[in-house]
């Protein structure tokens, strides 16, 4: 997968690939990660990257000329990649969008700053738009970072354990059931005794069943969208009953 990230502060953004899941990736090749600044691409001798908007109001805007620059280089470098502006107007980010860009090949993100871009560089060059959530950061970068992040561990190879991005939240349109590590016993919590069974059928029962009463408690929303079979019913609502005997215990 190669990422070029657009961005007048490529530091910030090179720091995700340091560490962890992408930092391996990127050693062992999975991922290349490059930052361009728009800054290389003006032509006056302060290299200014912003301006006045037109019409007054508070702040700056980032110019389209350098930026238009950056991008057709980078859209010629890397073919036929998609250009993502990260942007709080942009379509929610989803984890079916990173699952789908990581089967892409590559991407080109555009990171604003100052009070964003000229709209004519959206209007030119960007395919999509893409939001981290209903916030206001200061720049996209931190954005940009979470979409290398999120798409690099589901590249092939990326995580250590084949299944582990199989079974995280969202990909079967569930949330994760709880986990457990030693110690068995921590003050006064013990492992669920199913756990500890080492019959694999019934830990995978209860682990659905878990991640379908978790979806149902904390985001119900999801689980309307989630086709569930026959057996996936009579577990939530056996995860119901045994969560109301529970309440009426203590
Ligand atoms: C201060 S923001 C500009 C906000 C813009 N004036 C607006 O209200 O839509 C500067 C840059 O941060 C990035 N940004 C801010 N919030 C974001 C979010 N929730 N998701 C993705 N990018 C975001 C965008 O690249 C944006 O151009």
């Amino acid at each position: 997968m190669q990422f070029s990230v657009i961005t007048l502060f490529p530091e910030l953004v090179e720091s995700v690939v340091a560490e962890g899941v992408v930092g391996r990736a990127e050693k062992r090749g999975l991922m290349e990660l490059k930052c361009v600044n728009p800054r290389d691409f003006t032509e006056d001798v302060h290299r200014t990257v912003d301006d006045r908007p037109y019409g007054g109001g508070p702040g700056m805007l980032m110019r389209p000329d350098c930026l238009l620059k950056t991008i057709r280089s980078e859209r010629e470098r890397l073919g036929k990649a998609k250009v993502i502006y990260l942007s709080p107007q942009g379509k929610p980010l989803e984890q079916s969008m990173l699952q789908a860009l990581s089967e892409e090949g590559s991407a080109i993100l555009l990171c604003g700053r100052y009070e964003g871009i000229d709209e004519r560089v959206i209007d030119l060059e960007v395919d999509e738009e893409w939001s981290i959530g209903d916030y206001v950061l200061s720049g996209g970068e931190l954005a940009a970072m979470v979409v290398v992040d999120g798409v690099t561990r589901l590249l092939p190879e990326a995580l250590g354990h084949k299944g582990s991005a199989i079974e995280d939240s969202f990909t079967d349109g569930l949330l994760d059931c709880p986990h457990y590590t030693r110690p068995e016993r921590i003050e006064d919590l013990d492992v669920p005794k199913v756990l500890l069974s080492g019959n694999h059928q019934h830990i995978e029962k209860w682990r659905k069943k878990q991640a379908l009463g978790r979806t149902q408690l904390r985001r119900p929303d999801l689980l309307q969208n989630t086709e569930l079979n026959e057996s996936d019913k009579v577990l939530l609502i056996e995860f119901m009953k045994e969560i109301k005997t529970s309440e009426v215990k203590s």
